[in-house]
């Protein structure tokens, strides 16, 4: 979370939902600064960075992707039922992921469960600012999502697959990436 609170600039709105408790309430407008208001979203696709090796996980996580980039292309009108998805999305992933660290004693819990907490309480308080009309407030939120997925499954979600193949199988996950194609 570090880079995140590097980012960390508020522009004197005071309304940014944040996934991190770390940077409190200020990450969408962060991204906004980051990026430029004006610029043209291109959508989130999945990359291999983000494969586990923890079958469960990865789909989830596939399922992640999906719904933010519904978040990020999707007509106005549209909006509150991807929200609404992802909502869904959401509260499965990260339930399902702090079930597992609490079930089996997982000793990197506290700041994990933590920042999926943290996410949520950001989620509702977009849900209220759609209510009221804000769709652009969606779009940032997305965008912070997408910043802040890869280091989140890079720190944190890795550690938990690790742990859990580990607990189920007795060794490190086996993770399949496309081989690079270096020219000679
Ligand atoms: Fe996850
Ligand atoms: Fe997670």
């Amino acid at each position: 979370m570090k880079d995140l609170e590097e980012q960390q600039t508020i522009d004197g709105r005071g309304t940014a939902p944040s996934p991190s408790p770390a940077v409190a309430s200020s990450m969408v407008e962060s991204t906004q600064h980051a990026r430029g208001k004006d610029r043209v979203i291109p959508g989130f696709a999945w990359h291999d960075d983000y494969a586990l090796g923890h079958q469960t996980m990865d789909e989830t996580h596939h399922e992640f992707v999906a719904c933010v980039h519904a978040l990020l292309t999707t007509d106005d009108n549209n909006l509150e039922n991807a929200l609404e998805a992802f909502a869904e999305h959401a509260h499965r992933h990260f339930d399902d992921e702090d079930a597992s660290m609490r079930e089996t004693a997982y000793g990197s819990a506290g700041c994990h469960i933590d920042e999926h907490a943290a996410v949520l309480r950001s989620l509702d308080e977009v849900r209220v600012m759609l209510a009221d009309g804000r769709t652009e407030v969606v779009r940032s939120f997305a965008r912070a999502l997408m910043d802040w997925f890869p280091e989140h499954v890079r720190v944190m979600d890795q550690g938990l697959a690790r742990w859990l193949v580990q607990r189920q199988l007795g060794a490190s996950p086996v993770v399949i990436r496309r081989r690079l194609h270096i020219a000679a």
